[in-house]
Order: structure tokens, then sequence, then C-alpha cells
């Protein structure tokens, strides 16, 4: 890298073809701000300083830049006057706030709306321009339809002589397919000699940095252009349909890369991958599969297919399917869904299950613990290698406050309880079904809250006389042999033994 490298982003544009209320360049591609991902590409060149030029809704970008790059010096341009005048902004600030020696070296302009530049390709563009003679580089691209684009003039010897915009261009000019892409690089001399040249007698009426090009050019210095190989890098996103567009290009990028890296994935179409998500190899990845945030998944866990797990963490071997979890941890060889919501605070240990329809919040499931159905777990703590059985509701929430429910290790509880918090049931304890749990259990004892059952004998003939619930009712009592009863034998008369798997099977 060039000793001396300042770069500046330019990022004070309005962006009005979101139509949006946040400002363009923090609209999202793969979970992280345009502009984010920008700064992420100027970070691998290591430059001396960054200076980011912000004026439209500042008061939002500058602290985003900030939050993203701590280091960065902020250049507030009050009106967009144009690229020169938003660069000539940007040194003057890094000038100021420099330490006498002032922007020496080189300074690298990029855009704030390019979120598929590489850092790969802003560095060979650099070591293209610090290894010529060039007062100016720019980094063009070779396009079907240059419409908009500055387009890069050559003379017979390919010298480059001038950018002319658009709307300044003559009729064979725009003939001209050799765009500018917006990146460029300039000598730090040069450029602060210059910038108070450029006049903005123009179509437009803008101070044009490209202008640089001509002032140089007429001064006898040289002016490089490197065309780039993958023009769509330097394509910015000015509405929703470009920003589609550009995630999808995000989007596989990132899936290839990771399984370059030995990741599995059925179906990279159908599968979104944040930027910032780690994942080991050996991972399979189903179709319909989003990993948001910081989500890092172990090796050979399998996810999907259908589920969206948004800064989660899946351990090694786990498997989880039709899933939506944020916040959660998922610990080694458990297993999630399919069906399952996993709320914040969840952590499931190993070899644990949260099943269909069960859905967790700020709940610590033990190594071993299952809740295969139905269930809603809040505010929650569930022993090492225990059961919760069928359809049992933690009722966390009395109106007022949320309470803790503590359940031990190798409890069995039984099918469609509600434990009432805050509460707790002992190591090795178990419910009868129906329970509702409102008294802690010790440990080991069985809790039953309902009643005896009261059966009334010939209910149906008296009470629904003439329906075909009493026709049934008559039909299997006339041949009641052939109807074995389904009670199970108790040694607790009065009270149904609770389901030993709680349902689970
Ligand atoms: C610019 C280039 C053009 C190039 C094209 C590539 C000039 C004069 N033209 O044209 O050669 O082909 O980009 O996309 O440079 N900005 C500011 N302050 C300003 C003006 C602009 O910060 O006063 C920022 C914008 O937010 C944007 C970038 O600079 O990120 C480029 O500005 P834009 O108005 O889009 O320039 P173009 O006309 O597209
Ligand atoms: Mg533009």
């Amino acid at each position: 890298m060039p000793a001396d490298l300042t770069v500046v982003v330019l990022a004070a544009g309005g962006g009005t073809r979101m139509k949006s209320k946040k400002p363009k360049i923090l609209h999202e591609v793969a979970g992280r701000s345009m502009v984010g991902h920008v700064l992420v590409a100027v970070a691998e060149l290591d430059p001396a300083q960054v200076v980011a030029v912000v004026g439209h809704q500042s008061d939002v970008v500058g602290p985003h830049l900030l939050e993203r790059a701590p280091e960065l010096l902020l250049a507030h341009q009050a009106e967009q006057l144009g690229t020169g005048h938003a660069v000539r902004v940007g040194v003057e600030a890094a000038e100021a706030a420099g330490s006498g020696a002032g922007v020496a070296g080189t300074v690298l302009v990029a855009y704030g709306d390019t979120p598929l530049l590489t850092g790969a390709t802003l560095r060979e563009f650099a070591h293209q321009h610090a290894a010529s003679d060039c007062a100016v580089s720019l980094l063009s691209g070779l396009v079907d339809d240059p419409f908009g684009y500055g387009r890069v003039v050559r003379d017979a010897e390919g010298d480059v002589l001038a950018v002319v915009e658009e709307k300044d261009a003559t009729a064979a000019q725009r003939e001209i397919g050799e765009i500018n892409s917006g990146i460029m690089a300039f000598d730090a001399s040069f450029l602060r000699d210059a910038l108070p040249r450029l006049s903005n007698d123009n179509a437009k009426g803008e101070y044009y940095l490209t202008d640089l090009v001509g002032l140089a050019h007429d001064a006898g210095l040289s002016v490089g252009a490197h065309v780039v190989d993958d023009v769509a890098q330097t394509e910015g996103a000015n509405d929703r349909v470009q920003l589609a567009a550009v995630g999808r290009v995000m989007n596989q990028r990132i899936v290839e890369a990771w399984m370059r890296e030995g990741v599995t994935v059925m179906d990279p179409a159908t599968t979104w991958l944040d930027a910032d998500v780690v994942l080991a190899s050996d991972v399979t990845l189903l179709p319909g599969t989003q990993l948001l945030g910081a989500t890092v998944v172990a090796e050979d866990a399998v996810v999907g297919p259908d589920t969206t797990l948004k800064d989660c963490e899946v351990g090694a071997g786990a498997r989880v399917v039709r899933t939506h979890g944020e916040l959660a941890v998922v610990g080694a060889g458990a297993t999630v869904g399919p069906w399952s919501y996993l709320r914040p605070g969840t952590e499931l240990g190993a070899d644990g299950k949260i099943g269909a329809f069960v859905e967790t919040k700020n709940a610590r499931i033990g190594e071993g613990a299952k809740v295969p159905h139905l269930s809603y777990v809040g505010d929650a703590e569930v022993g090492e290698g225990t059961n919760i059985g069928a359809g049992t509701i933690v009722a966390n929430y009395d109106g007022v406050a949320k309470h803790r429910t503590v359940v031990g290790r190798h409890a069995r509880t039984g099918s469609n309880n509600t434990f009432v918090a805050p509460v707790r049931i002992g190591d090795g304890a178990s419910t009868g079904g129906g329970t509702v749990v409102r008294e802690d259990v010790p440990p080991g004892a069985l809790a039953v809250s309902a009643g005896p059952q009261r059966t009334i004998e010939g209910w149906a003939a008296r009470r629904r006389a003439g329906t075909p619930q009493a026709q049934a009712a008559e039909e299997a009592s006339s041949d009641a042999s052939t109807h074995p009863s389904t009670q199970p034998s108790t040694d607790d008369p009065g009270v149904a033994a609770p389901h030993p798997d709680g349902g689970d099977s």
C-alpha cells in the first residue's frame, strides 16, 4: 500500500429514488449497510486516514459511520455542489484535523453506495496507481449501456484525455462504452493544487471531480485508467429494485465463498446469508434457510429447510428444522423443530430437544433435556435429562411481572401441565397429566392437582337421547366385550399416573 493513503468516501448525496426516510447508504445488503460494506473494503487498504463527506441526513449518517469506524473523520458538506466540491470539503477537513503534515501521498475517492466493491479490487487499483507516475488514476469499466456515466475519452494512442459527463458529452462521445466507475486516485499535491481551480461552468452547474482528469492531461501530467474486470462491483443501488439486485449478487458471493470453505448448500438461490455469519466445514444448509446477523453454525450441523436464525449459535452436529430463532443457542447434537420458535435467551443444552410447535424465551434447557411437543417455556430453567410433557405452558406472567420457573434434573412432568411461576419442581420429581403446578414440588415427589375423575354412567342416554352420540353409546354397551377398558392400573387410586415420557414418543 502507498505509505500515505487518505481515503475520501463520498456520502453526502440524498438518494431520493429510494423513497425512504432512511438515508440511501444506510439501506442494508446482507445485513450490513451499503456504506458499511464500503468501509470494510476500504479498511483492507489499511489507509492512514479515512474521511467521510456527509451532508443529507448527516445526523443519522454520521453516527452510523462512527459506530462502524470510530477513527473515521467526518467532513460536512452543507450543500451538494458536486463531487469535486465534496472531495475538496473532505481534503480540507483532513488537513484541518491533521498534525501539520496535512494530506500527502495518495488520496483515493470512493462512493458510499457501492456495496459490491471488494477490498481486493481497491487494493489492486491502489497498487496500480502507486506503481505509476500518474497524477490521476481512475477505475473504468466497459459496459453495454453507458447512459448516465462519465465517459473516458482517449486519444489514438490510448492515452486518457478527459472524462466527459453524460450531459456535457457530444453525440460521438456518448458512443464511448468505457465509463468512469467513480473510484479515483490522486497524487495529493496535484489534488490540493487543482481542486480550487475546478469550475462549475457545465451542464449540471456542479464542480465535477472528473474535470481533474482533463486538467492533469492539459498540464502534461499522466493519467491512468484501469479497466475493472467485474464492473458490477462499482455499481450503486439507487432504488429498491437495484437494492434487491445488488442483494442477490452479494448473497451469491457469500454463499459461494462458504461452499468453497466446505459448506453444503443444497439450493443457493433460496439460501440467504448475512455478511457476518460464520459457518464451519461440513455444515449443511437446506433450501429456504436464512442465517442473519452474527449467526454461527458449528461443523456437521444441518439447518433447514425453511429456517430463519438471527444472531444464533448452533452447535456441532445439531439439527434445526423449519424454525424461527433469534439470539438463541442450540447445543451440540441437539434437535430443534419442526415449527419451533426460539426467542431471545433460549439456550438448549447438548443433545437436548425442542420439538414441534414449541415456543421458548429466556429459557435454559439442560443437556439432554426435552420439550418435545406443543409447549411454551419462558423465563425458565429445565435441568439436565428432564422431559417436559406435551402441551405444557409455563405461565411466567401474572399480568404485572414476569416470574421464573425452575425444573430440576431428570424430572418427568406430565402432559398438559401449567407451571404457574414462580415455582420450582425438584430433581427427579414427577407431575400428573393436567397438573397445574402452583406450589413447589420437592425432589422425587409426584404432584397432581386434578381431582379424582367423576364418571356418571348412562349420561348420554339420559341427557342426549335420540342423538347419534346416545346411539353410539348404546351400541357400544351392547357389545362391551369387544371394547376393553383403556384405564391404566394405578397404585394410587383416584389419581391418574403421569405418562412416563410425558407424551414423548
Ligand atoms: C459520477 C461521476 C461520473 C461517474 C459516476 C459513476 C462526477 C462529476 N461524475 O457521476 O463520471 O461515471 O459518478 O457512478 O464525479 N456526492 C456528494 N456530494 C456532492 C455530489 C455527490 O457527496 O456534492 C456523492 C453522491 O452522494 C454519490 C457520489 O458522490 O455517492 C457521486 O455523485 P453522483 O451525483 O451520483 O454523480 P454522478 O452524476 O452519478
Ligand atoms: Mg450517481
